[in-house]
């Protein structure tokens, strides 16, 4: 018997987020063989969220009442093969499926046969008589269908990309159906051989064509004398120096590092030679620096350029357009006899001799220059169609995302002028080389194409501190690369033809499914299953305007649809007007498109959403489940993506952020927990939910967090954590309805206006908010109403207490720093930028604070600043001044206990320039207007910190001595706010030397 509709599924009432979030940041950092290095996609989600979410959302909770008894029983057998603890009860029972669950998150753990066996058996006892079929219409690269296959569901993956589906199919079809194949294959002598398993098939396919392209290919990258062979050139593109009377050329380069790596620094520098007939020209030479000092500052600085010869600068305008002439001015300009004469000009050469791994600088010969002008020669000759000579869309998507539009401002403006005419003619090479490869094969390999082009971009940097190649998509922004480095893809070096294919066999080598998924091509909004037809509907889809998909994919699309013109999913047109990544269907805010004659803006995202939440609920069947994948970087926003969901018909039960950030990462500690995704659990609504009362709905909601929120705290669950967590159960009780009515018949929306006094015009959320705050607050001050403490203590608890991150439990293994060949994940989640201190969205802040009665405008500048959206919570140290007057800063400054003893009014008694600098009207509890020069408690703490840290100790023995008389509210905020600082903070060791001093006191 399969899960009855009433039966809570595990993800419902419990998760083991702080273990799948460790595991998901630790992901990040593994490459060989892992399936997200088959190609680059942006946004790839962990497999390790994936995997622990659909394990929560396909089995059932064993605490609840219609929890089949068969589903316990085989979970208990299945779980002994792993834990020795008891299971004999339904909450044990529970407690372990969790843990297995945080523990398979593992990736170490992912192809193990033991922790398969336990969770396909899982699975498949929850349930027995059909296999459950989860679907995800926005695949990219395919981690949710992957995960679905590996737990033994069926999995409908489906994109609207045709580069994504390229991926999918691969990942999700050709591994699975060929990983273990035989193949009948040529060797080197036209003999028929067997190779087993697609791995090796690549492997050996690849070579073939790598011999093939060389043939072609070799002459254009020709071996030095001894024998060395180059594996890069590093390029610089040129301007002309416009000073009256210089007229030098102007090497762009960015750094004159060659390698940075300890005990083999070599860098460039140059001599200034001065013809009697002719320009003065720069002549390099490399060296071994001694010190940083000795490398001459970079000739480009924010894209104004200095001539090294007269030192003019020459305005980033000036070397725009300049370089628009050039068209980006990577190929090298030469005269009818191959005699350079402008256009990028070569700094050096990185050359490798087959026996040894060490790399060797050599200045440019004349051999170097004489390959590019026969390559050149053969590019000029080749039919226009053979290379990529679309459009680049100039236009940048939206004010977040540039997509590819950067490098059109210089003149880049086709696909093609990516890439230097030796590129064009190696990747040309390439592709021809491929042509006689069997079709599955050459589909595979095209992925391994994919990557070749990646590193063979003139807008690919020499990674100095690597000593490697970095591609052209290895930092979220395509940019202009000033000094750009050439590999050749001949070599075993990275950015080698060769080492591409291996990395797509180490994938196919690792993930071994047996069965395949179905890939489909096909808009989310007009989904091509059947009413009813599915189980789960577990999705990840694009964020307003972070990632424009199909810009970026069309990097690789131009190359593909020429390497493999027939292949079904990248001759499929959705919009016959472009011969590019189809845009208009796209569900992304990006302005250069037009529909129905409007840009594609915010309003078309969520319109698109909502279409597609729409399509899952049609194909849903009323006992599935669902889960929706958004990112949290504010809470703007939220409201109409939840509002799409609910008007879909979807009902929320459930929400679980996922930070894939570590915690212990400096950025992340401050700023991260605000930004990660949350995992939404929704399920179909019955058709006849009918209408809900108002203040019932709201008595539910505010009962839900109250119980919820303090388990959370005891699970380690924390701070922004916790309130995305509670949003989901905070929800369930408002969207179960089909609306909600006040007595007075008026509907409460989902979203409103979170100033308003009635429900109509609030709406829900600002409610659940306000709820959230109130029990955050009772949490960490006590009863934060009775206590009376001022708003600047209230804000300051809340805002530490939403910055806490879940406790990893120890887990938080550092993340290696990942470069790799450019594979690395795009986030839609990157942290908010760290403005320094502790900081938060401005959107964020304004919702927890508002519903407390905070009044911020009064404690800007004093306990917090605004800038550009973020809200920072000043360090203490810089209220030194506000709270000990200017002398506090003098060294020689005294201070005695009569100063403050004064009452709190120390400015006062001060000299004006002394005066504390407290110009608020703070309200009290009763609303009482106190002094503004009078000190809050908050502000007496901060002062005691400031005296402990200046040293002051006899000061501030006195000063808390006056304090703990007076009454406990000091002591207690202390306490309060020292388990809310950041460990390891400045705030936490001075709050610290505060509490130890006033023990003495006692
Ligand atoms: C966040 S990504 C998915 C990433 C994926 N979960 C992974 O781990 O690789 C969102 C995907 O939605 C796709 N997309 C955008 N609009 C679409 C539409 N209308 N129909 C189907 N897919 C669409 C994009 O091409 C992109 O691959
Ligand atoms: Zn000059």
């Amino acid at each position: 018997m399969s899960i009855p509709k009433e039966c809570k599924r595990l993800i419902e009432v419990d998760f083991p987020i702080a273990a799948v979030s460790a595991h998901s940041a630790r992901e990040k950092s593994i490459r060989h063989g892992h399936p997200s290095t088959l190609h680059l996609w942006w946004a790839r989600r962990p497999l390790a969220a994936c995997r622990s979410v659909l394990l929560g959302l396909l089995l059932p909770d064993p605490c609840d009442k219609h929890c089949p008894a068969d589903f316990k029983k085989k979970a208990r057998e299945l779980l002994e093969k792993r834990y020795n603890e008891s299971t004999k009860t339904d909450e044990l029972l529970r407690e372990i499926l969790l843990k297995f669950i945080g523990e398979f998150a593992n990736w170490d753990h992912a192809a193990n046969a033991m922790y398969l066996e336990v969770g396909r058996g899982l699975v498949k006892a929850a349930h027995p008589d059909e296999t459950p079929v989860v679907v995800d219409p926005f695949s990219g690269g395919g981690s949710i269908p992957l995960e679905a296959l590996r737990l033994g569901c069926e999995a409908f993956a489906s994109d609207l990309n045709p580069v994504a589906c390229l991926i999918l199919k691969t990942l999700l079809e050709d591994i699975p159906r060929y990983g273990n194949a035989e193949f009948k294959l040529k060797d080197d002598k036209g003999k028929e051989i067997i190779v087993q398993g697609l791995a090796d098939a690549l492997r050996h396919v690849g070579k073939q064509v790598k011999q093939a392209a060389e043939k072609e290919l070799a002459q254009y990258y020709p071996p030095d004398p001894d024998g060395a062979k180059p594996i890069a050139y590093l390029w610089a593109r040129t301007v002309r120096c416009e000073a009256v009377g210089c007229g030098a050329e102007i090497p762009l380069l960015r750094s004159f590092w060659l390698c940075n790596k300890a005990g083999r620094k070599r860098a460039l520098r140059y001599a200034v030679e001065r013809p009697k007939n002719g320009e003065p020209f720069v002549r390099f030479e490399i060296f071994t620096p001694k010190t940083d000092k000795d490398i001459p500052a970079g000739t480009v600085h924010k894209a104004d350029a200095t001539c090294p010869c007269c030192n003019v600068v020459l305005p980033a305008a000036r070397v725009r357009s300049q370089l628009v002439v050039q068209r980006g001015g990577a190929d090298v300009q030469f005269d009818a006899k191959g005699n350079r004469i402008g256009g990028s000009t070569l700094l050096g050469v990185v050359t490798q001799r087959e026996e040894t791994s060490g790399k060797t600088f050599r200045l440019p010969a004349a051999s170097d220059y004489k390959a590019v002008f026969s390559a050149q020669k053969v590019v000029a000759k080749m039919p226009k169609s053979d290379l990529p000579d679309e459009q680049i869309n100039p236009i940048r998507p939206s004010p977040n995302a540039r997509g590819l539009s950067a490098p059109t401002r210089y003149g880049i403006e086709t696909f093609g002028d990516l890439f230097t005419a030796r590129q064009k003619l190696l990747l040309r090479g390439f592709a021809d080389a491929s042509e006689s490869a069997d079709s599955l094969l050459r589909e595979v390999l095209s992925l391994a194409f994919g990557k070749l082009a990646n590193a063979s971009t003139s807008l690919c940097r020499w990674d100095s501190s690597r000593d490697n190649i970095q591609g052209i998509f290895s930092k979220q922004a395509v940019q202009v690369v000033w000094d750009f480095c050439e590999g050749n893809p001949l070599s075993s070096a990275t950015g080698g033809f060769l080492s591409a294919v291996e990395w797509v066999a180490a994938v196919s080598e690792n993930w071994l499914s047996s069965e395949s998924a179905q890939v489909q091509c096909a808009d989310a909004c007009r989904s091509p299953l059947p009413d009813k037809s599915i189980n789960v509907w577990f999705t990840d889809p694009p964020y307003y305007d972070s990632i424009p998909y199909a810009d970026l994919s069309d990097f690789f699309y131009v190359w593909l649809k020429r390497i493999l013109p027939k292949h079904p999913l990248l001759t499929l047109r959705f919009d016959p007007t472009t011969k590019l990544t189809p845009k208009i269907e796209e569900c992304v805010w990006n302005q250069s498109y037009i529909v129905d004659g409007k840009p594609k803006d915010g309003a078309f995202f969520e319109h698109a959403m909502a279409r597609a939440f729409a399509e899952g609920r049609r194909v849903m069947s009323d006992d599935g489940i669902s889960c929706v994948v958004f990112a949290h970087k504010t809470t703007e926003g939220w409201e109409s993506l939840l509002t799409g969901m609910f008007r879909a018909g979807w009902m929320i039960t459930a929400s679980w952020p996922i930070t894939t950030e570590m915690a212990n990462r400096t950025v992340a500690r401050d700023t991260a927990a605000l930004a990660g995704s949350v995992h939404l659990v929704c399920r179909p609504r019955d058709l006849n939910a009918g209408v809900g009362d108002w203040s019932e709905v709201k008595t539910a909601m505010e009962k839900r967090i109250r119980e919820w929120l303090p388990t959370l705290t005891k699970h380690g669950v924390r701070g922004a954590d916790a309130i995305f967590s509670c949003l989901g159960p905070a929800l369930e009780s408002y969207s179960k309805f089909e609306k909600v009515l006040t007595q007075a018949d008026r509907e409460v929306p989902l979203g409103g206006d979170p100033e308003a006094s009635e429900p109509q015009e609030r709406g829900f959320l600002a409610y659940v908010f306000e709820t959230l705050s109130k029990e955050a607050l009772r949490q960490v001050l006590g009863d934060a109403q009775t206590e009376g403490y001022e708003e600047d203590a209230r804000l300051t608890a809340l805002f530490l207490w939403t910055l806490q991150t879940t406790k990893t439990n120890g887990n938080g293994k550092k993340a290696a720093e990942v470069t790799g060949d450019g594979e690395d994940e795009g986030d839609e989640e990157k942290p908010a930028k760290a403005v320094g201190g502790l900081s938060m969205p401005f959107d964020t802040f304004i919702r927890l604070t508002r519903p407390m009665g905070i009044h911020y405008p009064d404690l800007q500048g004093r306990i917090i600043e605004i800038d550009k959206g973020i809200v920072q919570l000043l360090p203490v140290h810089e209220r030194m001044e506000q709270l000990l007057g200017e002398r506090a800063n003098r060294k020689d400054a005294e201070f005695n206990i009569q100063d403050f003893r004064q009452g709190e009014l120390f400015s006062k008694q001060a000299t004006k320039s002394d005066a504390p600098k407290l110009a608020s009207k703070t309200q009290t509890k009763s609303g009482n207007q106190k002094d503004p020069n009078e000190l809050t408690t908050l502000d007496r703490i901060h002062r005691s910190m400031l005296l402990f840290s200046l040293g002051r100790s006899t000061l501030l023995r006195q000063v808390l001595e006056d304090e703990m008389q007076k009454n406990k509210r000091f002591e207690r905020l202390a306490l309060s706010l020292n388990a809310l600082y950041p460990e390891g903070s400045d705030e936490r060791r001075m709050l610290e030397g505060v509490q130890a001093a006033m023990r003495g006191v006692k």
